[in-house]
């Protein structure tokens, strides 16, 4: 399938003197499974509100299925199913029957449906309980399986595994991969790199409001020279020794490590001369992900606010 689903073009919001969505561009194809990578603040969040038309653009064009969203809404929105704000639920009901009130809400649902997305997002076995029971996780993927109710062949999500255990978040992972499977275009921010490295096809970095990158994930990994990670227990000495070694660049530190750009023989050369200032190296680790690199160097300013 080809065909583009989702369309950004120069769209922008500004709250009083906040730029909190900068003039951004981005396409996402059928078939995608777009990630929106961003730190914190970036504006993710704004953007995907105003991609599913619960809020207005301060200016430029956000297109769903080549339908402006400003004019368009409900008909674009038809066949899309977006897990924006937290949803809420009646706590006293259990999840087959907050389901079963928003089908009816939203002009009923095909037979089985409630079952098949109970089955999706793991809550199965967990249905017949009341909500108010249920942890923050299982809210979430309730939240999920109302979005995915009506079938969408869009899936818009804003930090779907935000809050969930590393359980949960792999479950909703390999949901995501179903849906791919299935041939459902996804889109989903996430502030987590690796996850959009794991799950996605395609990336657009955004940085204070304003797209950094966007790319095929697949040839973004393959960039060659990509950086590597080197933990030590001395991070400042780690920094002064590195700093005299030839062909080794310190791109960025975080917390322990420190990632270097250098060829490999400039990294045998590192970790002798790291052993000789006698600092002990706990591990070297090759980023052949050129996309961590660029992620870390291009949100580093906003990551340290
Ligand atoms: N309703 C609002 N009023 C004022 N500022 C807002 C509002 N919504 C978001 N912002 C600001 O816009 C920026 C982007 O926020 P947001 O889109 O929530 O980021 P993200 O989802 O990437 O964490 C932040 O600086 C935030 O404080
Ligand atoms: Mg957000």
């Amino acid at each position: 399938m080809s065909g583009i689903v989702i369309q950004a073009e120069g769209l922008s919001k500004t709250y009083g003197r906040c730029v909190a969505v900068d003039n951004l561009n981005f396409t996402v194809y059928a078939g995608d499974v777009y990630g929106f990578l961003g730190p914190n603040g970036a504006g993710k969040s704004t953007t995907i509100r105003m991609l599913t038309g619960l809020i207005r653009p301060s200016s430029g064009i956000a297109r769903i299925m080549n339908l402006d969203i400003k004019n368009n809404r409900a008909k674009a929105m038809q066949g899309v199913g977006a897990l924006v704000e937290t949803p809420s639920f009646y706590g006293c009901l259990s999840a087959r029957e907050n389901l079963n009130i928003f089908a009816g809400l939203s002009g009923g649902c095909e037979e089985g449906s409630i079952d098949r997305v109970l089955r999706m997002t793991g809550l199965a076995g967990r249905a017949d309980n009341k909500v108010k029971s249920y942890s923050h996780g299982m809210r979430q993927r309730l939240g999920i399986a109302q979005a995915l109710l009506p079938k969408p062949h869009i899936v818009i999500l804003d930090e779907p595994t935000d809050g969930l255990d590393p359980q949960g978040m792999r479950d909703v992972r390999q949901m995501i991969l179903q849906l791919k499977e299935e041939g459902v275009t996804v889109f989903l921010s996430s502030h987590l790199l690796f996850e959009v490295e794991q799950i996605c096809t395609r990336v657009g970095i955004i940085d204070r409001g304003r797209l950094v990158m966007e790319g095929d994930v697949k040839s973004l990994l393959k960039m060659e020279s990509g950086p590597v990670e080197i933990r030590t227990a001395d991070r400042e000495r780690s920094l002064h020794v590195l700093s005299g070694v030839s062909g080794v660049r310190v791109l960025s530190c975080n917390g322990e490590s420190l990632f270097i750009d250098a060829v490999p023989d400039a990294v045998a050369e590192a970790n002798r001369a790291l052993a000789q200032a006698g600092i002990k190296v706990y591990a070297v680790i090759p980023k052949n992900a050129s996309l961590e690199d660029l992620f870390l160097q291009l949100t580093e300013g906003s990551r340290e606010k």
